[in-house]
Formats: C-alpha cells, structure tokens, sequence
C-alpha cells in the first residue's frame, strides 16, 4: 500500500496557517490532517467547519478531517459542506458506525474509522469492510506531542490481516508521536498513512522533516501479507 504522509495542523502556526499548508503540499504532503475536538470526548476545543473551509481556498490537498467529537452524526454535514474530502469518527462514539459510513459514501466522501488506546480492536474488525481507513490511536487523543504508545500497533497488525484475508484495499493511518523513529515500528505493522504534527511543524525544517518521515517509512520492512502479494500489490 502506499505511504502517505498527513501533516496535522494542530502543530502548526495557526497566524501563519496558510503558508504552513503551503509548504507542506510542496514538500510533497498527500493529505492535511485536520484535529476537530469538542472539550466533551477530549479534554480539549480545536477547530471546527470555519478552519475547514479556510484551509479548501488555500490547498489542493485532500483534507482528512479527524472527528473526535461525541456527536459526529450532528455536525458532519457542516464539514462536508466546508469542503472535507474523508471524514474520521471514532468507534466510541457512534452506536451504528456503518450506517454513518454509507452516508458519507453516499455523498461522495471518504470514511474512516478510529479507535482509542483503551479500546480493543475487535469492536472494529468486523467493520472494516464499510470502511476506506481504519485510525489507529497511538496517543489518548486531545493533544499534540504526546508519547507514542507502540502496543498500539499490535492492532494494525490484526487490522492488515483481517484486511488481507477479506481482500479488501484499505488504508491503515496511525496517530500521535509520529517522527523518524516510530513511523518505521508503524509502517512494520502495515500502517501506509502517517500523521504527524509536531515532528514536521515545530521542525526548524518542515520540508525536510516530511521527506525524512516518507523515506523512513518506505524504507521499512513491512512484509506483506500472502493475499495482498497473490493480488500484485
Ligand atoms: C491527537 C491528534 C493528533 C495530533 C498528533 O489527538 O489526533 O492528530 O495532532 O500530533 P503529534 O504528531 O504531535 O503527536
Ligand atoms: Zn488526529
């Protein structure tokens, strides 16, 4: 699967956020990540529709706004109008996860489904197949900077294999302490979709450090597993 690099801008300069998305996506970024928090699932208040559409005028990247809300069914057409491309909700939030898949399907959008550190894999396996992206938190979500907690990455693992038995093409994205060292344990894992926050946007050098952090990551070995290579990938 392809690497694909999502800068987040919760690190970034927010009084200069335009340029930051700028030198990102000529850096060669393929997506902006994009943190929505609602002080009631997280312990904190991000950014919401308004921030969505500003960063639309000034990118041609894909944004792929990660929803950690409680009540992402009320305020997801807000973000789709503002211009997001896939949209991610969290599995702990949502009583019928599929259903909100296919109306994100049926407006054209991407969905994605995430999952906390303290939440067990199994309550997404069985979803996978209504999914393009599944989100691994490598962090308990609500705040930049944080230590990556690599046992996450164990569920990657049963995610690419439940996803090579099925057949299935899915991106598996991982979040929070992504840098040089991590993005190489996560991509092992089967990981092919990397945010990363700090480690490009408080680097003296954001260029670089996106390059770094994409050829880290298709450097690392990441066997595939037998369904995946019988298909070509
Ligand atoms: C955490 C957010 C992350 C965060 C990652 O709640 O979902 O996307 O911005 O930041 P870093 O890469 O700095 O851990
Ligand atoms: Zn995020």
């Amino acid at each position: 699967m392809q690497v694909k690099i999502a800068p987040s801008i919760l690190a970034a300069d927010f009084a200069r956020l335009g340029e930051e998305v700028r030198t990102v996506e000529a850096a060669g970024a393929d997506l902006i990540h994009v943190d929505v928090m609602d002080g009631h699932f997280v312990p904190n208040l991000s950014m919401g529709p308004v921030v969505v559409e500003a960063l639309r005028r000034v990118t041609r990247l894909p944004l792929d706004v990660h929803l950690m809300i409680e009540d992402p069914a009320k305020y997801m057409g807000a973000f789709i109008e503002a211009g997001a491309h896939h949209i991610t909700f969290h599995v702990e939030t949502v009583e019928e996860p599929a259903a909100l898949a296919a109306d994100l399907h049926a407006r054209g959008l991407g969905a994605g489904l995430s999952l906390n550190p303290e939440t067990p894999v199994d309550r997404v396996l069985d979803l996978i197949p209504h999914f393009d992206m599944i989100l691994v938190m490598t962090v308990h979500p609500g705040f930049g900077g944080q230590s990556f907690l690599g046992e996450n990455l164990e569920k990657a693992r049963r995610i690419r294999e439940r996803e090579s038995r099925s057949g299935l093409r899915l991106d598996v994205e991982v979040d929070g302490g992504i840098d040089t060292r991590t993005v190489s344990l996560a991509r092992s894992a089967g990981c092919n979709v990397f945010v990363a926050g700090n480690s490009i946007f408080r680097s003296s050098d954001p260029k670089e450090a996106l390059r770094a952090l994409r050829t880290v990551a298709q450097k690392a070995d990441w066997k595939f597993p037998e369904a995946c290579a019988s298909r070509g990938e």
